[in-house]
């Protein structure tokens, strides 16, 4: 791997970047690494606006972390307000463009006024600092909103992806215990309306917890209100505007002050169980550390044209839609549907149109492009671009070079960025124009970010060997605890090697300390980047009356990276499989989200077991990636299920 091509910053864009050539980036990780709370405290202390400052950088008692001890904060003040105070309330702050072609944008003075009525909407209603509020949108700038105006007066808020099902949604309602879901009557994707308000009915049924449903109008189709439950967002807010004496004061309503180590919110995702985990992160470390990637990895200017194209249902959305930009100051862009409509030019079309200069996204959308030809790209004027970041997954090379070459003209480096919902921001990444490129790696530790390589004792591997991928020390946006379930937390992510975070990947350093993300060593999937649990969707499988037993597993594929391969016994019955497959992945669709469905369902007789009952998903997995088993199965069951499941692929 170390002989793989070198992409020295010799360009333009190391002439200008922020941070001067890689002697200059290593001092400021020397000094980081030395006493990374001390450093990462002088940034809070520069970076963020404080209403009292902290007396402490750090309160570790592993595995639990308090960061910027004693501090008052708001993130909302610090993504909205502050910027007014410096000169940039007339700066667009978002650049929203709807699928169908409408399209809005909302500088920093337009953003604090539309935040603040809606928090002062929530106060109205009687929420405040500690409720938990479940947000359930399409990409609208209401979005944002909402989740800055439940910041602004400490209310946790939980965005769900508008993928998930009326089931996913309510487990999240009902896991968090909250009294509010602010949703929409739907969204617009591939020229279809995605409803979303019915799923909220469905889900709301029978739980009694939840006191009000804010519906925002998008796509306007008929949508039934539950009398005193569900309110229009509009008219909730018109009615600010009967006495003149409210809408007034709605303008400015008061940012909280409120405890560095608020929950800022609860994001779920998938873990090794059937239960998603609810991650939760809090106000002042995790604002430091996604406003720091900013700058650092994609050397944030006031003049650019920010764009990640993930969806703020899920964390990069959070960190670098919301949260890290805002913080920053930066112009975003948003766009509400899907890459390919009206048809295959549509990113690029958005970046001639607002002038991206930034551009982030996953290699899943690279090699989907990369599929439909040059053509698309070629037919637009992308010479806005000047840097170009990938998330949540590996990059292989040939996608690299591609988005290097057809997209970035040579021109832009490449920053590929390695993180984690739990890590809450960029942890592995570039410094573009200091750090030399490797297509396929994520270089670098950033700094203060102290990771390493250890084998299965917890001691580090020599290099250009693989290993699990830890991190030693606690860093600001760190996981603080999974909500509800601090048994969970420890055991999941600081038990394996002591007073270490693991993180459920496996990677390889080179000789040059590079490091390579080779994907996790646990039983979740990485699909189109986004995480699945194998348990989720089995567990979801056998529900269903005609399944006994169900293994899933990730298989490699072209796109998306790894797809969903089901193996399935059946009770005893007159199934008809091909039937029965179709209908299998329809209710994984219901039962999780139309995202999760199995590619591909292969029925069997039996799955292969160790003697104490437990699936061994590794052979599964090894049958769908190299068709044949040669791992160590002196612990199976049924030695006979293995050549069965083995022979009946050769038959395929
Ligand atoms: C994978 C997304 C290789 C990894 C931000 C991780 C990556 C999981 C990269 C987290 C990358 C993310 N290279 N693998 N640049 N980025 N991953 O929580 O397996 O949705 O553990 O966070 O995605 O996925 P999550």
């Amino acid at each position: 791997m170390s002989d793989s091509k070198v992409y020295s910053p010799g360009s333009e864009f190391a002439k200008n970047a922020q941070i001067q050539g890689m002697s200059a980036y290593r001092e400021i990780q020397e000094h980081a690494a030395s006493d990374p709370a001390k450093f990462w405290a002088e940034l809070a202390s520069r970076e963020l606006t404080w209403f009292e400052p902290f007396h402490q950088p750090l309160d570790w008692q592993p595995p639990f972390a308090k960061w910027f001890v004693g501090g008052k904060i708001n993130a909302c003040y610090n993504c909205v307000d502050r910027h007014l105070l410096a000169g940039r309330a007339d700066k667009p702050a978002l650049i929203w463009e709807g699928e169908p072609g409408d399209e809005r944008v909302i500088t920093y003075r337009e953003l604090h006024r539309l935040v603040s009525r809606f928090a002062t909407v929530l106060q109205n209603l009687g929420y405040k600092t500690g409720d938990r509020a479940v947000i359930y949108m399409p990409m609208v700038p209401e979005l944002p909103i909402a989740m800055l105006a439940c910041a602004r007066l400490g209310i946790i808020h939980s965005v769900v992806f508008g993928g998930f099902s009326a089931e996913a949604l309510r487990a999240r309602i009902e896991d968090l215990d909250a009294s509010i879901v602010i949703t929409a009557d739907g969204g617009w994707r591939r020229g279809k309306e995605v409803r979303l308000k019915p799923a909220v009915d469905t889900a709301l049924h029978d739980l009694l917890g939840v006191k009000h449903v804010i519906v925002y109008r998008r796509t306007g189709s008929a949508t039934e209100l539950k009398d005193g439950r569900d309110f229009w967002w509009h008219d909730l807010e018109r009615h600010l505007d009967d006495h003149a004496s409210v809408a007034q004061a709605a303008e400015h309503c008061e940012a909280k002050d409120l405890d560095s180590e608020h929950p800022l919110y609860v994001l779920y995702t998938s873990g090794t169980t059937g239960k998603p985990k609810g991650i939760l992160h809090t106000t002042a470390g995790y604002l430091l550390q996604t406003l720091m990637t900013m700058k650092w990895v994609f050397d944030l200017r006031d003049e650019d044209i920010f764009w990640c194209t993930a969806d703020i249902g899920w964390v990069t959305g959070h960190s670098y839609i919301v949260y890290g930009p805002l913080a920053a100051g930066a112009t975003v862009v948003m766009y509400e549907g899907a890459p390919d409509y009206p048809d295959f030019g549509r990113f690029w079309q958005i970046v001639e149109k607002r002038k991206v200069s930034i551009f982030y996204t996953s290699p899943t959308a690279i090699r989907a492009l990369i599929r439909q030809g040059d053509r698309w790209p070629e037919a637009h004027d992308l010479s806005s671009l000047r840097l170009l970041g990938s998330v949540g997954e590996p990059i292989n090379p040939a996608a690299w070079e591609w988005y290097h070459n057809v997209i970035g003209k040579q021109r832009c480096p490449i920053v590929d960025t390695w993180w984690q919902t739990e890590t809450g921001s960029i942890m592995i990444a570039p410094a573009p124009g200091a750090v030399p490129l490797k297509p396929g790696s994520a270089t670098l530790p950033l700094p203060g970010i102290l990771a390493d390589i250890v084998d299965s004792k917890g001691e580090p591997v020599g290099n250009n060997r693989e290993g699990y991928l830890i991190v030693r020390h606690p860093w600001p946006s760190m996981v603080r605890n999974v909500w509800g379930d601090p048994k969970r937390f420890v055991e999941q992510y600081w038990s394996r090697v002591p007073g270490s975070y693991f993180t459920g990947d496996a990677a390889r350093r080179d000789d040059d300390g590079y490091f390579w993300v080779l994907g996790r060593v646990d039983d979740v999937m990485n699909v189109s980047g986004h995480r699945l649990s194998t348990m989720e969707i089995e567990s979801a499988l056998v529900h269903h009356p005609a399944v006994a037993e169900a293994a899933v597993v990730g298989k490699p594929h072209e796109i998306t990276g790894q797809a969903v391969c089901a193996f399935v016994t059946l009770k005893q019955g007159d199934w008809s499989r091909e039937k029965l497959g179709d209908e299998l992945r329809q209710w994984v669709g219901r039962e999780i989200g139309a995202f999760a469905r199995p590619e591909e369902i292969r029925f069997t007789d039996g799955l292969p077991k160790t003697r104490s009952g437990k699936i061994m998903r590794r052979l599964l997995r090894e049958i769908v990636t190299t068709h044949a088993v040669t791992g160590d199965v002196t612990t199976l069951e049924d030695l006979t299920v293995i050549a069965k499941l083995s022979a009946q692929h050769d038959e395929e």
